[in-house]
């Protein structure tokens, strides 16, 4: 789910100007766990609705195994304009890569825009390896606009977080669904 957050590359070299001013509007849909109930428990982490323009993830989750370097993190984005499940795959990603990597790499650079509403791990000098095992919590966590590059159309938006082994099999999987609102939408 951090998957969840991490929704940048570090093979992106966007500029802060290119991120969405957040008047354009981010509508959090869904969040859902397909598969890999035996590792994690993501199944209480659940989009509300915060006020009139502000949607948010809150919720309790639950990690079995410590996910160190035998597993890999990889995060992808999917457009559709019309919202009617006709997704294209987008450019941007995280490319799937080492979980200690992707902790110490993509998570800590972007952690100032999750790590105050959650209780995941918190990246400092120190390299941490392997992602821990444990009750994590999410509380009132709203998408900021690091998250939604301008580049992203408006329309509807899933980004998936996928954590696979060594062969590229995928043990659990996330979906975020979202819809961006932009003015002249
Ligand atoms: C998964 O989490 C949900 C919501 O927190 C809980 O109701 C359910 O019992 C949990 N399932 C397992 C297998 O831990
Ligand atoms: C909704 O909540 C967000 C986050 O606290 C806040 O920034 C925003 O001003 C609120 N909007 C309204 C209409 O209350």
């Amino acid at each position: 789910m951090y998957y969840l957050l991490l929704i940048i590359s570090p093979l992106l070299v966007l500029d802060s100007n290119n991120f969405v001013d957040l008047a354009t509007e981010v509508q959090l849909e869904r969040f859902e766990q397909q598969v890999g109930f035996h590792l994690a428990n993501f199944s209480g982490l659940r989009v509300r609705k915060f006020n009139r323009t502000t949607w948010i993830l809150d919720g309790d989750t639950e990690l079995f195994v410590d996910l160190s370097d035998e597993y890999q993190f990889s995060l992808t984005w999917a457009h559709s304009s019309l919202g009617n499940n006709q997704w294209n795959d987008y450019p941007m990603k995280i490319s799937k890569s080492p979980m200690c990597a992707f902790l110490n790499g993509p998570y800590k650079e972007y952690q100032p825009y999750f790590i105050d509403n959650t209780n995941f791990p918190r990246i400092g000098e120190e390299r941490v390896c392997p992602f821990p095992k444990g009750r994590y919590w999410v509380r009132n966590l709203a998408p900021a606009g690091v998250w939604i590059p301008e580049a992203l159309a408006g329309g509807y938006w899933r980004f998936t977080g996928s954590v696979s082994d060594v062969n590229d099999e995928v043990l659990i999987k996330y979906l975020l669904f979202m819809r961006i609102k932009r003015e002249l939408d």
